[in-house]
């Protein structure tokens, strides 16, 4: 494998049977990888099976079809999930759209940072801890008296800053950012997607950054792969894929892209993409370096 790849995903399935007559194919055979220290985007309208990618990823669900590689470590398969499991948990993080729901709403903000850090017995030492917590406050953009309040007491902004603090504590190899903007204050929505940039670009992080949302996709993203029905329709560098774009489902997302905001676009519509037209069959394939097409 390609050493820049830390994790790589290929002809992933996620089934879920609803009843003996219904299965819902969230993911359906998709395959993407992810370089050391790039953004990767996925994006997709809701319910095209974003989350359930993630949490596949971090081992959340029992897989139906497919694997996922960690550093070549075939984590998708339980037994080596398990003998890696401390490995596993403390290099791939998790930040979700809502981070109140994540976040114990008893524990003040430090030990909210803290947690992972002991847990995984990276510091033991109190005064080499409260150190670490400090700089990570410092990293997202909060300062220290932030460490005694608690999440109630604070913004939605900032209890997102405080996610991402305790999601970098563990100095993790991948961070999955599963539409950590989209419950947030438009006002807000632009500082919190420029702070996932400093992390990437200062520290080197690795993110993959989910959104429904193209405009910021596009803003952040190093490469992008698109997502329709549990489907990569489209996988391609970010200029590639907007300068380029050649799937029908992209070009109608593109298409409602307003020009103004690049951070807002709540009344969207999708335009032309008519879902009959669409092969369930397809496979994804190469068409120009690094630019891959379902077909
Ligand atoms: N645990 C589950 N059981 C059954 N269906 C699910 C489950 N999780 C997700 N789904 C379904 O899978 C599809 C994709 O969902 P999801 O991954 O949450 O999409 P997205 O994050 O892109 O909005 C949806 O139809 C959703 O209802
Ligand atoms: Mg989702």
């Amino acid at each position: 494998m390609d050493n820049d790849i830390i994790l790589e995903v290929r002809k992933l399935k996620q089934h879920f049977k609803i009843n003996s007559h219904m299965i819902v194919k969230a993911v359906d055979g998709i395959s993407f990888s992810v370089k050391k220290g790039e953004i990767f985007g996925l994006v997709g309208e809701s319910g095209s099976g974003k989350s359930t990618v993630a949490k596949t990823i971090m081992g959340l669900h029992n897989i139906t079809e497919g694997e996922v590689y960690y550093k070549g470590f075939k984590i998708s398969d339980r037994g080596v999930f398990s003998k890696n499991k401390k490995d596993i948990q403390k290099n791939l993080q998790i930040i979700f759209q809502d981070s109140s729901a994540a976040l114990n709403q008893r524990m003040t903000i430090e030990k909210i940072i803290a947690e992972p850090i002991r847990v995984n017995h990276i510091i033991n030492n109190k005064e080499e801890l409260n150190k670490k917590v400090s700089q990570l406050l410092n990293q997202v953009g909060l300062d220290e008296s932030f460490k005694y309040k608690y999440p109630s007491e604070i913004s939605g902004g900032q209890r997102q800053r405080v996610a991402i603090a305790r999601s970098i504590s563990t100095n993790p190899d991948i961070i999955i950012a599963d539409e950590p903007i989209a419950s947030l204050d438009i006002s807000i929505q632009a500082q919190i997607v420029t702070l996932f940039q400093k992390l990437q670009k200062e520290y080197g992080f690795t993110f993959i950054f989910i959104a429904h949302d193209l405009s910021i996709i596009r803003f952040i993203s190093h490469r992008v792969g698109v997502m329709f029905q549990g489907k990569i329709v489209e996988l391609a560098p970010t200029d590639e894929l907007f300068n380029n774009p050649l799937h029908s489902y992209t070009k109608s997302l593109l298409s409602a892209v307003p020009v103004p905001n690049p951070f807002y676009e709540r009344n969207k519509k999708i335009l032309d993409f008519d879902i009959r037209t669409f092969d369930f069959n397809g496979v994804l394939e190469e068409v120009s370096p690094e630019h891959f097409v379902y077909k």
